[in-house]
């Protein structure tokens, strides 16, 4: 049921609107102190006389329209006081103003609009707030699927990553480094968004394609023969194959066809020279050899990043993207430092959780191999 109050110091009038909105089917609440009448909050409608001892109607259905703005605000004006009521009308204090005296016809008509304009505006409001609690829902539920769609790509790439440890041990942590430090290395050359992640992904799987490399080769304790070297040059593009075809890795493919390609052409598969290399290749072909040269070996101790900064420097230009290096040169130790810290941590955690990993005898064959070249450590 409508609320609708009236006020008006004239008792007779107040009486005769009582009457006549009750009978249209309104729940009236009456007031001829206006003072009084402002305590009012729960209502639909107002109407209210203009002249009125202690507060005059546009200072009570201004009080209104800051305590109550839901509500519609009618006032009652006599002929002389028009020019004044006009103003507060104008000034969106007042819904519509109501002839002194008024026909019946004239006053239902006017509280029947009121009451609709109020139901509109309520039912908007209604509409609004409702849609928003909705934004917010969305946005959580966005916000979660997000959240699995990254855990789940996660365990699928860290499976993957296990299933080459399998093969060529001990390398998952050497792909965890390398793809931490190529994500570094692209956001300081400005990359970023999922930009970065793509060649987070690359770098983490850049040698998964070393999984179709057969054992003779792949965990030959010895120098690879030629025809061997052949075989195992095939490496990008297996790991390629692997990946391309599913959709979100498709560009980190890219990057795993590509990690082994120099700036100056000299590199395999396609021998590609400068930017035709995706930029992804070109930051893990850096921070490739950062971790190559840091990291312990079977057959050394890793060496300090001093020697990985010269090592970058002087190949700036010919196996590297010079831009790529100097972006490297300009990033302090402590970054690098860091990250190998936090992949440490990672490794303890995994212990901590499988244990050591059941050993099968005879593999992989104990005797390391010595990398072909100075920087080609992890190929
Ligand atoms: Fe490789």
């Amino acid at each position: 049921l409508d609320r609708i109050l009236v006020v008006d110091d004239d008792a007779l009038i107040l009486q005769a609107l009582n009457r006549i909105l009750q009978s249209e089917g309104y729940q009236v609440i009456a007031h001829h102190d206006p003072v009084a009448a402002s305590k009012e909050t729960d209502f639909s409608v107002v109407i209210s006389d203009f002249m009125m001892p202690g507060m005059n109607g546009i200072e009570l259905l201004g009080h209104f329209r800051e305590k109550n703005p839901q509500s519609v605000r009618l006032m009652l004006t006599a002929a002389a006081d028009f020019k004044t009521a006009t103003e507060a009308v104008n000034r969106g204090a007042i819904f519509r103003l109501l002839g002194k005296p008024w026909t019946l016809s004239e006053l239902t008509q006017a509280v029947k609009q009121a009451v609709e304009h109020h139901h509109l505006v309520s039912q908007n409001e209604r509409l609004h707030r409702e849609l928003s609690e909705k934004n917010v829902q969305l946005q959580a539920m966005n916000t979660e699927l997000e959240r699995r769609v990254v855990e789940r790509t996660s365990g699928l790439l860290d499976g993957m990553i296990s299933a080459l440890d399998y093969r060529d041990t001990e390398t998952q942590w050497h792909s965890r480094r390398v793809s931490l430090y190529a994500r570094r290395l692209a956001e300081e050359l400005g990359t970023s968004g999922e930009e970065l992640d793509v060649i987070e992904q690359g770098a983490l799987l850049h040698d998964i394609g070393k999984i179709g490399v057969r054992d003779s080769i792949l965990l030959k304790p010895g120098p690879l023969t030629p025809e061997e070297w052949v075989e195992m040059k095939l490496h990008p593009e297996l790991g390629y194959r692997m990946l391309a075809r599913i959709p979100f890795l498709f560009e980190a493919s890219k990057i795993v066809l590509q990690h082994q390609e120099r700036f100056d052409g000299r590199g395999y598969p396609a021998g590609l020279k400068g930017t035709d290399i995706v930029l992804g290749a070109r930051v893990f072909a850096i921070v490739d050899t950062l971790d190559a040269i840091t990291s312990d070996r079977p057959y050394r101790k890793g060496r300090p990043l001093s020697v990985a900064r010269d090592e970058i420097r002087r190949c700036a230009g010919t196996q590297f993207d010079p831009d790529c290096a100097e972006a490297f040169l300009g990033i302090a130790d402590e970054a690098w430092l860091g990250i190998r810290a936090e992949v440490e941590k990672m490794e303890a955690a995994e212990h901590a959780k499988f244990g050591a990993r059941p050993e099968l005898p005879g593999y992989p064959p104990s005797q390391p191999r010595a990398p072909e070249t100075k920087t080609e450590a992890k190929s």
